[in-house]
């Protein structure tokens, strides 16, 4: 596949993807909820996550109903994830997605909240009514439900939020900064492949490399975010740049210096391309050049 190529998909992919999000979130939550939600989620983001889960159903030539529902589901969820770490109880950020943040915009209750309907909404997304069209077979459901619970909950991404946020001003070591990457980041990341592995037939052998290439890219992602946080505009990351060092956090950067952090998400990416290599799957193409994305990004 060329670059054309991938550009072509990648748009159709997200055109896709925006309209059926859009569809999902309701407008008419009471209060304003619904107001504060959508502001949360629609348009803007890189939606990196969503196009990974399609990705992954392609490469397993899975159900693609069920693998948008995941895409909505997974983003839904990380989106949920923005809007608590920027509020001032956390990392205290006033600008995401080149907006002014969503506690700013609505205040920090009406946030709050907007990310807790946000995270049940994921979940709702994953279990469609029967009125609701082409349904999902249960076990399907259920699978879907347990990769993003399992992600998203103490030993995924708020896990490692509360290891983030009881690590302020520590210098830790790797190992320790890799298992607060792999969780706060990587696993959400490494799920959205497996719900898109999900939706298809994948043997064995394709589900350990797809795990073992979604694991890499996962902790290859935070490590890029970890440098771009010192290397870029805060302009072009739509998001305060710099707050890291402001914050005392250890980050690759700090632990390593920004040479063997680049050193670092490089080596990741030939590990997760070797996962593909390893898989036996006839097409990743797609997902190759999106490991190209997350290492090669400039917001
Ligand atoms: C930012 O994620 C937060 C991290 C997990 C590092 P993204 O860089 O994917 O943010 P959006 O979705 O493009 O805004
Ligand atoms: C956030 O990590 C990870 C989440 C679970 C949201 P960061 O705090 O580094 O993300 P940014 O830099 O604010 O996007
Ligand atoms: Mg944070
Ligand atoms: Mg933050
Ligand atoms: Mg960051």
């Amino acid at each position: 596949m060329n670059a054309q190529d991938f550009e072509r998909w990648t748009q159709a992919s997200l055109n896709a993807f925006e309209s059926a999000l859009d569809d999902l979130v309701p407008a008419g939550a009471p209060a304003g909820l619904g107001e504060a939600m959508r502001y949360a989620v629609l348009g803007g983001g890189k939606r990196l996550r969503p196009l990974l889960v399609l990705a992954s159903c392609a490469a397993v030539g899975g159900d693609s109903f069920a693998a948008m529902r995941a895409a909505c589901a997974v983003e839904l969820i990380h989106a949920y994830s923005l809007v608590h770490d920027d509020m001032p109880c956390m990392d205290n950020d006033v600008m995401r997605r080149g907006k002014p943040t969503t506690h700013v915009a609505f205040g920090e209750a009406q946030a709050m909240l907007a990310g807790d309907a946000m995270q049940a909404l994921a979940f709702e997304v994953l279990t469609p009514l029967e009125s609701e069209g082409s349904g999902i077979a249960p076990a399907l459901q259920a699978r879907l439900c347990s990769l993003l619970a399992r992600s998203a909950g103490h030993d995924g991404m708020a896990g490692g939020q509360a290891i983030d946020l009881a690590s302020i001003g520590k210098q830790l070591n790797e190992a320790t900064l890799r298992d607060m990457h792999r969780r706060k980041t990587g696993v959400l990341l490494q799920a959205s492949v497996m719900m898109g592995a999900a939706c298809g037939p994948a043997s064995p052998r394709a589900t350990q490399a797809l795990s073992d290439y979604g694991a890499a890219l996962g902790l290859a992602f935070q490590v890029v975010d970890d440098i771009l946080d010192v290397t870029q505009d805060s302009e072009v990351l739509g998001k305060t740049a710099g707050k890291d060092q402001d914050a005392n956090k250890p980050t690759y950067v700090s632990v390593l210096g920004i040479h063997a952090a680049r050193t670092l998400a490089q080596q990741l990416r030939a590990e997760a391309k070797a996962a593909l290599a390893a898989s036996g799957l006839a097409d990743v193409s797609h997902l190759s050049l999106l490991a190209d994305s997350v290492v090669e990004r400039d917001n």
